[in-house]
């Protein structure tokens, strides 16, 4: 009769296993936002390293070149970044979190802080009990404390020591930090 009933736990088991494989999905999501695409290039070789799921934050109003220039103080940019309360709008859906327990999150430096749209981002979300490892590109501020207010938005995530890469960072390098967070990926 035991012997039946471990046959029977080892199948259950093994059943429950190959049910969560055949659902497929990553329990690790990159989740960025790009304006020139440097992001982009950083945030996609760290998801395909990784075998991750992807979410872009698209902006209901996309960045045009004038909104992005910085010399300027009267543009898009430079309005949003003067004001820590902007939060400009996500076009579409924001991802269900439901299945991920690590979420890698990404962004240009902007005047050394994560653009605005990135708040709009993490207070729109759940973060509670998500690991979080952020990252950013810049042309050449190190990652600082640009994700203080993300931080404050969601401080029931685990945040890790977040990372600056630039536009052109290697594979290699993404996903040695990556992998060198201690996180189960
Ligand atoms: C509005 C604005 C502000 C910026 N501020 C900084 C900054 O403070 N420090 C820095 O090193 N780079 C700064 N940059 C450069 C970007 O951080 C850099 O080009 C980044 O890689 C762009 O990423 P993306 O292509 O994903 O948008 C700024 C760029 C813009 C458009």
């Amino acid at each position: 009769m035991k012997r039946i009933l471990s046959i029977i736990m080892i199948l259950t088991l093994l059943f429950s296993l190959a049910c969560a494989n055949a659902e497929g999905g990553s329990h690790i999501l990159v989740a960025y936002f790009s304006a020139t695409n440097n992001t982009e290039g950083v945030a996609q070789q760290l998801a395909e390293g990784l075998g991750a799921d992807i979410y872009e934050i698209v902006p209901e109003i996309p960045y045009t070149d004038e909104d992005l220039n910085y010399s300027d103080s009267a543009t898009r940019s430079s309005i949003e970044m003067d004001d820590p309360s902007a939060r400009p709008a996500i076009a579409g859906e924001l991802p269900d979190l439901s299945q991920y327990d690590v979420i890698f999150l990404g962004y240009p430096i902007w005047w050394g802080e994560a653009p605005r749209i990135m708040s709009t981002f993490v207070e729109g979300l759940d973060l509670s009990g998500k690991t979080v490892a952020p990252f950013c590109t810049s042309g050449s501020s190190p990652f600082g404390s640009s994700d203080s207010a993300l931080k404050e938005a969601a401080p029931d995530a685990t945040w890790m020591e977040g990372q600056r890469f630039s536009g052109g960072a290697s594979a290699e390098d993404i996903l040695a930090w990556a992998n060198g967070l201690g996180l189960v990926l």
